[in-house]
């Protein structure tokens, strides 16, 4: 596959661009590359300084509309990060939540198959499942998984989504890659409920949140689960050493492909283990310090069960500590950037943006 990353005939396709890992993708590629951009989405207003930009193309859509995917399949390159992928919305909305996150991809996934593009595909940390607080690393291409039963409808996003990625492994002629994210963190995460969205946000955007309001910081059963919080920056460099690497291999059936293509990569930073106490805890220090004021002034944090706080059906991984051998190996990257920084530079503009 010819894939420079100076070559101005490419057009790459970002579903999803208007979205949180969209919008840090598209500046990248404006930034690092000379390739065009067909960026689709719903909702464009993490967008508003590209709008207008010359190598830019935006369409307004989502992929339901088959006509949208047959579209989107005539680029070379396909980076599919639209989904359903807020844990709130995984109990009520169970049916929405598979359309969006096993439907549509399929159907881009076959159109992808039919005119040769490259399907970079988002999956998620959460097909490890229901993990123990225990668990050790979870490996790409060893690690089995165990879902809660269907009544913990939690499980809807993460069935989902595994399905996507065994029909996109099985689908004759197509070249994928499927990526899956750690609890990538940075501005732009999520929404700030009632400003620009409704409902439960991730973690770092709910805290954020009630961090800016004065409000306590809900510990979801006591805080006990552990996540890998990973910057989304390392999430967009993960991306071009893909590139990169895809630049350099000729492609499916040749003896190269082991390193890019028809492979699932985790992205996450094992250096950033927290539990979600430890990073309530760290998010108050690092705001009191933005603020300036001091930490034992910011309301103490609470615990909420679960099934009070998000419905019922709520279940939870407990650990989600990725292996990042197989992109070290393959690809030479690692994520690098420290929690602290992480949550500074996410806090930092939280504040910023929504103060205002
Ligand atoms: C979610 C998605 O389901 C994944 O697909 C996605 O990959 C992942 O986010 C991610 O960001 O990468 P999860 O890690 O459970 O999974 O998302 P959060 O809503 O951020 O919850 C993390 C932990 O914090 C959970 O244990 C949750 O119960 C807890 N939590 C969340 C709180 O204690 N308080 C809150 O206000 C919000």
């Amino acid at each position: 596959m010819t894939l420079r990353l100076d070559d101005s005939s490419i057009t790459v396709a970002i579903v999803g661009c208007g979205g949180f890992i969209g919008s840090h993708l598209l500046d990248a590629v404006l930034e690092r590359t000379r390739w065009r951009v067909f960026g689709v989405d719903l909702d464009f207003y993490r967008l508003q300084h590209r709008l207008n930009h010359e190598r830019c193309e935006f369409l307004c859509a989502d992929l339901a509309d088959p006509a949208v995917v047959e579209r989107i399949a005539q680029f070379p390159l396909v980076v599919n990060l639209a989904a359903i992928c807020t844990p709130s919305r995984y109990m009520g909305e169970a049916c929405e939540v598979i359309r969006s996150n096993y439907d549509h991809p399929a159907a881009l996934a076959e159109a992808c198959a039919r005119s040769g593009a490259w399907l970079v595909h988002f999956s998620t940390s959460e097909i490890y499942g229901r993990t123990a607080p225990d668990s050790g690393e979870l490996i790409e291409d060893e690690t089995p998984v165990v879902f809660g039963p269907v009544a913990a409808s939690r499980w809807s996003y993460a069935t989902a989504k595994l399905l996507a990625e065994r029909f996109i492994a099985g689908l004759p002629g197509l070249k994928w890659t499927v990526v899956r994210p750690f609890n990538f963190v940075g501005p732009y995460m999520d929404f700030m409920p009632g400003v620009d969205g409704e409902g439960i946000p991730r973690v770092l955007a709910n805290f954020s949140t009630a961090l800016l309001r004065g409000e306590p910081l809900k510990l979801v059963n006591g805080g006990k689960a552990k996540r890998c919080f990973t910057s989304v920056h390392d999430a967009v460099d993960f991306l071009f050493a893909l590139f990169n690497a895809a630049g350099q291999d000729a492609g499916p059936g040749t003896a190269s492909t082991a390193g890019v293509f028809s492979q699932a990569f985790n992205v996450g930073n094992p250096d950033n283990e927290l539990t979600v106490a430890e990073l309530a805890a760290k998010m108050r220090q690092i705001y009191a310090e933005i603020r300036g004021v001091d930490v034992a002034t910011l309301p103490e944090p609470q615990n909420v069960p679960g099934e009070v706080y998000y419905g019922a059906g709520y279940d939870d991984s407990m650990r989600r500590m990725p292996s990042v051998e197989k992109a070290e190996r393959l690809l030479g990257f690692r994520a690098s950037t420290p929690i602290d920084v992480c949550l500074r530079e996410s806090l930092a503009w939280f504040v910023n943006h929504y103060s205002v």
